[in-house]
Formats: structure tokens, C-alpha cells, sequence
């Protein structure tokens, strides 16, 4: 078992931090981070999605570059990140949101703080420190580390700019056999996952995500965001795959087994996509 809390407990406390202490993780903590690290890029190759995950310091390489590492005033205090790297052409941002969740929910066990940053980072900065190959980018870092005890006045700001704390309503998420049946909460086997998926992040919390049930079968779609371009990175699957992730990790705490299959008679819903299936 990789983590040390229950996983619904670390979701739950988990949260996009902002303001940061300038106190160092401590070597053992440290240690950790980085053997899950490699545990998870074991996974990413084997699921040959060309993409590697790398925990950065900007005080271990003041003497190489010496950049500090730059989020244009989002982040404050963090010297520390975890940098997600896919290749430019060929990745796959749905089982990288997947992957790269599980270091966030990792680093949360070990009492870090952390903040998926998709956008408000300095692309040229984290390439220098990262000794990217050539066909090598960078969709996503998050710092890591402590939180300061108290967030900036423009942390609690942002916040409320993008109604962080809010989560869509359940029976706008989740629907039993067809879209305009929402599915009961009270009853549902996987209530839990399907709570735990509400409370992930997600690029400028637009939850994208949607989930039909049918029998033994959860259907996840896609519902974009008009306006929302996929440029080099498709944010938005990337957070379907924070989504698969929440789920699965937390029906296997509840020993509700099943696995993930693309299948192949389900259609897209009016303006959803159709993504994937958990099966059980
Ligand atoms: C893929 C992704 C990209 C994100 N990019 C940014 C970003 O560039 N800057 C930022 O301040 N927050 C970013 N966030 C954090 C979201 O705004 C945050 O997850 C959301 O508002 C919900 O708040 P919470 O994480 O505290 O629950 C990103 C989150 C995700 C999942």
C-alpha cells in the first residue's frame, strides 16, 4: 500500500496551496518523494505514454543555472516542484492527469502542500532546470512543500475569483441510465468515488467531468469548456484522468473491484464525450 492515510482522507484535505514556508522538506520525506516518483514513472513507461515526472529544487541548483524557478507572483516561498514532462507529438493527457494525481495525493500523504499549475508557470525557467530532450515539454509543475501558516491576502482572492471551494452539484454530474435521471446518492455502491471525484481539482475548477451509470458500468464523459482551446496540452482530459484516478483509488479502499475499459457501443452524449467505462 502506498499510502499512509485513508485515500478519501488525503483527498479530502488536499488542497491548491499558494503561500509557502521557506522551510526545507526534511531528507527522509524527501527521500520518499522521489522513490514514488520512479515508482511512478516504472508506471508510465510500462504504460508507454512518453511522459516522466521530476522533482526540482531551485536552491539544489543555484550553482548550475541558478534560475529561480518562476510563477508569475501566483506561488510565493516554493523553491521546490514536481515537473510533469510529456513528449511534444505522442502523450497521453489522460493517463498523465491520472499518474501526475497520484504524486499529488503522495506528496498530501506526507503532509506536503502542493498546487497543479497548468498555466501560471514560466515555461523557459523549468525547461533550463529540467534538462529537457529535444521533443520534450512541459505541461504541468507544482510546487511542493509547507504551507505558511497564513495564505496571502491574493491566495484567498484567487481563490474566490475561481470559486475554488464550490463543486458543481451531484445531480449535475452524475446520472443512473440516462442524462436527465440523476443518480441517487443515498444508495449508490460507489457513492464515495463518485464524491471523491467532486472534490478534485481541475483546470480553473471547470469539473469537466460527467458520469453515467449503467448496471454493473460507470461511464465517464467529457463535457468541455467552449472557448477552453487545447493548445499543446489537453488540460481538460488531463482532468478526466484526475477524475479516474480519485475514483479508482478509492474504490479499491472500499474493496469495490472493477477495471477501466474503452468500450466500444457507448456514444457521446449530446455535446459529452465519451471517454472511458469503469466496469465492476
Ligand atoms: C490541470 C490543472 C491546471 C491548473 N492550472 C493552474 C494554474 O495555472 N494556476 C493556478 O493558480 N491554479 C491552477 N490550477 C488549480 C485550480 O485552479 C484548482 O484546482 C481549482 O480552483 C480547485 O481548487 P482546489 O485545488 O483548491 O480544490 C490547475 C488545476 C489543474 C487540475
Amino acid at each position: 500500500m502506498d499510502f499512509q492515510k485513508s485515500i478519501t482522507e488525503i483527498i479530502k484535505s488536499r488542497y491548491s496551496c499558494r503561500t509557502f514556508d521557506s522551510k526545507n522538506i526534511e531528507n527522509e520525506t524527501l527521500n520518499k518523494l522521489n522513490d514514488y516518483i520512479e515508482k511512478i514513472n516504472d508506471e508510465a513507461k510500462s504504460a508507454k505514454i512518453n511522459s516522466r515526472f521530476l522533482y526540482v529544487s531551485s536552491k539544489e541548483n543555484s550553482n548550475k543555472s541558478g534560475k529561480k524557478l518562476g510563477t508569475y507572483g501566483v506561488i510565493s516561498g516554493a523553491e521546490s516542484f514536481i515537473i510533469g514532462i510529456a513528449d511534444k507529438e505522442n502523450h497521453d493527457p489522460l493517463k498523465f492527469g491520472y499518474l501526475y494525481e497520484k504524486l499529488i495525493l503522495f506528496a498530501t500523504d506526507l503532509g506536503l502542500n502542493t498546487c497543479w499549475l497548468g498555466g501560471t508557470f514560466n515555461k523557459n525557467d523549468f525547461q533550463q532546470n529540467s534538462s529537457l530532450l529535444e521533443n520534450e515539454f512541459i505541461p504541468i509543475v507544482s510546487p511542493v512543500g509547507y504551507k505558511k501558516d497564513k495564505p496571502r491576502i491574493f491566495e484567498s482572492a484567487m481563490r474566490a475569483v475561481v470559486g475554488a471551494n464550490n463543486r458543481k452539484p451531484w445531480n449535475e454530474l452524475f446520472f443512473d441510465e440516462n442524462i436527465s435521471n440523476p443518480l441517487n446518492e443515498k444508495v449508490d455502491e460507489y457513492a464515495v468515488p463518485l464524491q471523491m471525484v467532486r472534490l478534485g481539482p481541475s483546470a480553473s475548477n471547470k469539473q469537466p467531468w460527467r458520469i453515467v451509470k449503467n448496471k454493473n458500468m460507470y461511464h465517464f464523459f467529457i463535457c468541455r469548456t467552449k472557448g477552453y482551446g487545447v493548445m499543446s496540452f489537453d488540460m481538460q482530459i488531463n482532468d478526466i484522468g484526475i477524475a479516474m484516478c480519485h475514483f479508482e483509488l478509492s474504490s479499491n479502499q472500499l474493496g469495490l473491484s472493477g477495471n477501466w475499459q474503452k468500450l466500444h457501443n457507448i456514444n457521446n452524449l449530446e455535446e459529452w464525450e465519451y471517454i472511458i467505462s469503469w466496469v465492476s
